[in-house]
């Protein structure tokens, strides 16, 4: 009997690296997918949990799908990591549970529950290099394709989850980063977008060890420099960093690696000094923007986008003020912002001076509108420019497309015929706070 999958996929770009793999595996063992849980046999919840209450909005999910054809529910990732056992007890009607290193056992406990040999499974291990090597064959390849160098974080910044959840760094082989980028290249990829939670402390087996050294690993500015020398790659792009392992080293990376775009994300959160001490993230605010200043003398291209949370415990207007004067200086094209979400069992859920919800929305209203200025200036400053787009989905209006420049920027532009997934080269010809519109020149 064939099986037919639903897979809803919630989150990150990890987790929809994630997903896509999950599809792959599943369809290569002879799974067929569909788009409506009610005809599906399977339904998989790959999950998030690094902010709301994922749980709670999971269980309303699961409970609106009424259909008898469906044998089993997953529910995979984050969500799954942190509740162990108890998601079976807090939704009954889930009967495999499955963390984020585990999915590419997928199949084997699939025909286990679909078989009645087992009624409920629960498999959190943490099986990454087994993992990466029993995903990494791709159905479709898409012009931009991310490639997971690294998972998991050592930092257990006081509000985040991810340390729980993926686990503890793990820097996959060198050799296999290659293997996997050649092929996605060799398949028609243009754009390789090297993915992790903490990219910039990457440190991968060598593929061999250089003489007049001993060391067993490379770091990414090494990683990138080999990968730029693949031949057929258009765009290369990293993320996510974190301020403290931003190396002179890799600014000076962007100097040489002419694909690698000037353009990083690293997250600030807040622009108080004691704040960042709360978050435990081991920089102040100035060594921060003395690295961004020092970014800019390497490589004077260079443009950054940062995430913040406001409202972290304890957070005063005066500790709120200096996250504004940190955006005045920082100078960002693209920013995200969050209110601090109290995410259980982490270090900050446990501190006393929670802020009330009144107070985050309007510091969160105040740092959007310190964003779009920036975002607004750097966007008009790209008026009568001529740029290579990747055009990546539909717009709302008919003919109308979405796609991004090298800087992340949205950019708009009509077009008669679907170019999805393709480089475009496009006048930009005005701008917004939020994108960019364009004129199709090829
Ligand atoms: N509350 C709000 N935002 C958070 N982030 C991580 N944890 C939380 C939390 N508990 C944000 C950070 C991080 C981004 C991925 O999500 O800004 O950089
Ligand atoms: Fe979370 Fe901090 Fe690690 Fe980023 S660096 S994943 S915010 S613990």
């Amino acid at each position: 009997m064939i099986y037919s999958f639903y897979i809803k996929v919630y989150g990150c770009q990890m987790n929809d690296y994630d997903g896509k793999r999950i599809e792959d595996i599943l369809i290569l063992n002879g799974f067929f997918k569909v788009n409506d849980p009610l005809t599906a046999d399977i339904v998989i919840f790959y999950t998030c949990n690094i902010r709301e209450k994922a749980v709670h909005k999971l269980e309303s999910t699961v409970g609106m799908i009424k259909s008898p054809k469906i044998k089993v529910i997953a529910v995979g990732g984050c969500v799954a990591q942190a509740e162990k056992d108890n998601i079976f007890k807090r939704i009954p009607r889930v009967n495999l549970s499955f963390g984020p290193s585990t999915y590419h056992k997928l199949p084997e406990y699939l025909d286990d529950l679909l078989s009645g040999k087992k009624k409920r499974i629960i498999d959190l291990s943490n099986y990454k290099l087994e993992k990466f090597n029993s995903t990494n064959k791709r159905r479709e390849i898409t012009t931009s394709s991310y490639v997971a160098i690294q998972e998991g974080c050592d930092n257990f910044c006081t509000y985040c989850v991810v340390p729980y959840t993926r686990g503890r760094e793990y820097s996959r082989p060198v050799i296999d980063i290659i293997n996997e980028v050649k092929w996605l290249v060799n398949n028609g990829a243009k754009e390789i977008v090297l993915g992790g939670q903490n990219v910039n402390s990457y440190h991968g087996e060598a593929p061999y060890i250089t003489i007049g050294s001993n060391r067993k690993t490379w770091r990414i500015e090494e990683l990138i420099k080999a990968i730029a020398a693949i031949d057929g790659i258009k765009r290369l792009r990293y993320l996510t960093s974190h301020p403290k392992d931003f190396t002179v080293e890799l600014m000076q990376v962007h100097n040489a690696v002419p694909i690698l775009v000037p353009f990083v994300h690293i997250p600030v959160q807040s622009g108080s000094d004691r704040i960042l001490k709360l978050m435990n993230r081991n920089h102040t605010a100035r060594e921060y923007l003395d690295k961004l200043k020092l970014f800019r003398d390497i490589c004077p291209a260079i443009q950054f986008s940062s995430d913040f949370i406001v409202g972290f415990p304890s957070e005063t207007e005066e500790d709120f003020n200096d996250t504004l004067k940190l955006v005045e200086e920082a100078k960002y094209t693209l920013s995200f912002y969050f209110k601090y979400s109290i995410r259980p069992n982490t270090p900050a859920a446990r501190m006393l001076e929670q802020i009330d919800d009144k107070i985050k929305e309007e510091r969160l209203a105040r740092l959007i509108k310190a964003l779009l200025k920036d975002q607004i200036y750097y966007n008009n400053k790209l008026v009568g420019k001529i740029q290579e787009i990747l055009i990546t989905k539909k717009g709302k209006k008919e003919n109308q497309y979405i796609g991004k420049n090298i800087y992340m920027q949205s950019v708009i532009i009509n077009s008669d015929e679907n170019i999805i997934d393709k480089f475009k080269t496009v006048l930009i010809e005005s701008a917004n706070e939020n994108c960019v519109f364009g004129k199709l020149l090829d």
